[in-house]
């Protein structure tokens, strides 16, 4: 299978970083104080992987899957000479095929579920619900939902649309508007226990859903 981050996986933390003036890389750790030492936990599409490496910090059991060769290289690379208290296992495939249900107290999809198209995400949010323990969580950091009046959630949806047709021509993500992860969680029947928002430019731009298996 070709890997479609080969040209663009090298720069994505960077371009991430001057998008949003680093509010990704807060989001995608805004739940972080919930992890405890030995919690087991997965990061699908884990990229580059500053989350799980902070997640590893916190002594987690941390396991990465990733379907791109690039992006495993590049988080392998940052890792090398590190010791964790669990070493950080690495899985090189698509998710879809990772079956271990019912194992991790948090499963996290930072930034990933946007990849997908509307035909797509609820089989694969469906699917990463499964992996969660009977009690565990769901994390899911991404760009908030647009809201406000008319104005503010043209430039919300804008905002989003430079990302999604940049990714949509370099790495063949699909082209569609932001998603409702917490009614799409609430309709797989999880509990929405607490939603943290990162602000940039005048607004709630991202944030941060933790969500229970009830
Ligand atoms: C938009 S990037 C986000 C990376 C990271 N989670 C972050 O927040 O920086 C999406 C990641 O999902 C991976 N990916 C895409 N489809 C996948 C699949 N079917 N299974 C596993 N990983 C996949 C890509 O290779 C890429 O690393």
């Amino acid at each position: 299978m070709s890997d479609k981050y080969r040209i663009i996986g090298p720069l994505y933390d960077l371009l991430a970083k001057v998008y949003s003036a680093g509010r990704i890389d807060k989001c995608k750790t805004a739940m972080h104080d919930h992890i405890k030492p030995d919690d087991k936990v997965i990061f699908a599409g884990v990229g580059h992987g500053i989350d799980a490496i902070a997640a590893a910090e916190r002594g987690a059991e941390v396991t990465v899957v990733d379907i791109s060769q690039t992006m495993l290289n590049h988080f392998a690379k940052r890792i090398s000479g590190r010791y964790f208290l669990h070493p950080i296992r690495k899985v090189g495939s698509d998710i879809f095929k990772f079956e271990e249900y019912e194992q991790f107290d948090f499963v996290y999809a930072n930034f990933f579920l946007n990849v997908f198209s509307r035909v797509m995400v609820m089989p694969l949010l469906e699917h990463l619900t499964k992996l969660a323990k009977k009690d565990g969580h769901v994390v899911i950091g991404d760009f908030a939902v647009p809201s406000g009046g008319p104005v503010a959630r043209a430039v919300q949806s804008a905002y989003w649309y430079i990302a999604d047709i940049f990714f949509s021509l370099l790495a063949k993500n699909a082209l569609h508007p932001v998603y409702n992860y917490q009614e799409m969680l609430r309709g797989l029947g999880f509990s929405i226990e607490e939603v943290r928002y990162c602000r940039f430019l005048f607004a709630n731009r991202y944030y941060s859903i933790l969500a229970k298996k009830v």
